[in-house]
């Protein structure tokens, strides 16, 4: 596992979208597992960008998302399907044969996830995983404790995961559970790129990168992956004490 700390969020979307952009003219084909939240919005915004100015082509590429709200509609404005729609999916060239994004509504749930981790069986695997983090230590939505073997479940929210993302439902309430690829999942893409800025997530990239690696803290499990990266901007490199960074 590598860590890069960048100056600032724009030079850690920037340089996380010519990540993205280097693996996709490599191999067009590539198979994408891509995260939501305000950290990669930065990095959406760009790989945007290189697709309008005609140098970049999501045509051939394969979409897999991480997790999305137990019980909503793809049309929910909180869902992730239309944060994927609104800030990438709608935006570029990708084929909507490609793109999957977990159904908070799926009348199965269990087949719903079985079916999912096939999808992503059947494409080939993931080549890239990008993620972010929470403030918890979470990756996805594995929550502190979601065992490092799990696949795609349905999973119920940390109460304190809820307040973060209150302010985005209506009367300030977060669902209670959601959907989230699992870690052993997330593990087994040939490389992960974790994304973290700002102070607020210091102290999980910290117990992350440098604590034990536990199930206390879900993304502590990248320790072991042999292509994994976390880029940080400095203020969530913060709480690292010093050797750490390239
Ligand atoms: C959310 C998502 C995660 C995301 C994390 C951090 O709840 N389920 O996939 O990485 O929390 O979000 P943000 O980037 O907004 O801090």
């Amino acid at each position: 596992m590598k860590v890069r700390i960048l100056p600032d969020y724009d030079a850690l979307s920037e340089t996380a979208a010519a990540i993205v952009a280097e693996r996709l003219r490599e191999k067009p084909s590539a198979v994408l597992l891509l995260p939501t939240g305000t950290t990669p919005l930065g990095m959406y915004r760009r790989l945007v960008g290189l697709h309008r100015s005609g140098d970049l082509s999501f045509a051939r590429a394969t979409f897999f998302n991480l997790d999305e709200y137990f019980g909503l509609p793809p049309e929910h404005p909180a869902s992730y399907h239309v944060y994927m729609r609104e800030n990438f999916y709608a935006l570029i060239d990708a084929d909507p044969a490609r793109v999957h994004v977990p159904r908070g509504d799926a009348p199965d749930p269990k087949a719903a996830c079985r079916r999912y981790e096939a999808a992503i069986r059947g494409a080939g695997g993931i080549d890239l995983c990008v993620l972010g983090i929470g403030r918890n230590g979470h990756i996805g939505f594995n929550e502190p404790g979601a065992p490092f073997g799990s696949r795609t479940r349905v999973v119920r929210l940390a109460e304190s995961t809820r307040r973060v993302n209150a302010a985005d439902f209506e009367a300030d309430r977060a669902p209670e559970q959601a959907i989230t690829v699992g870690l052993a999942t997330i593990c087994e893409a040939r490389e992960v790129l974790l994304l973290a800025s700002g102070a607020n997530k210091a102290g999980a990239v910290a117990a992350a990168v440098e604590g034990e690696v536990a199930e206390s803290v879900p993304a502590s499990v990248l320790r072991r992956h042999p292509k994994g990266t976390f880029l940080l901007d400095e203020d969530a490199g913060s709480d690292l004490g010093s050797g750490v960074a390239d």
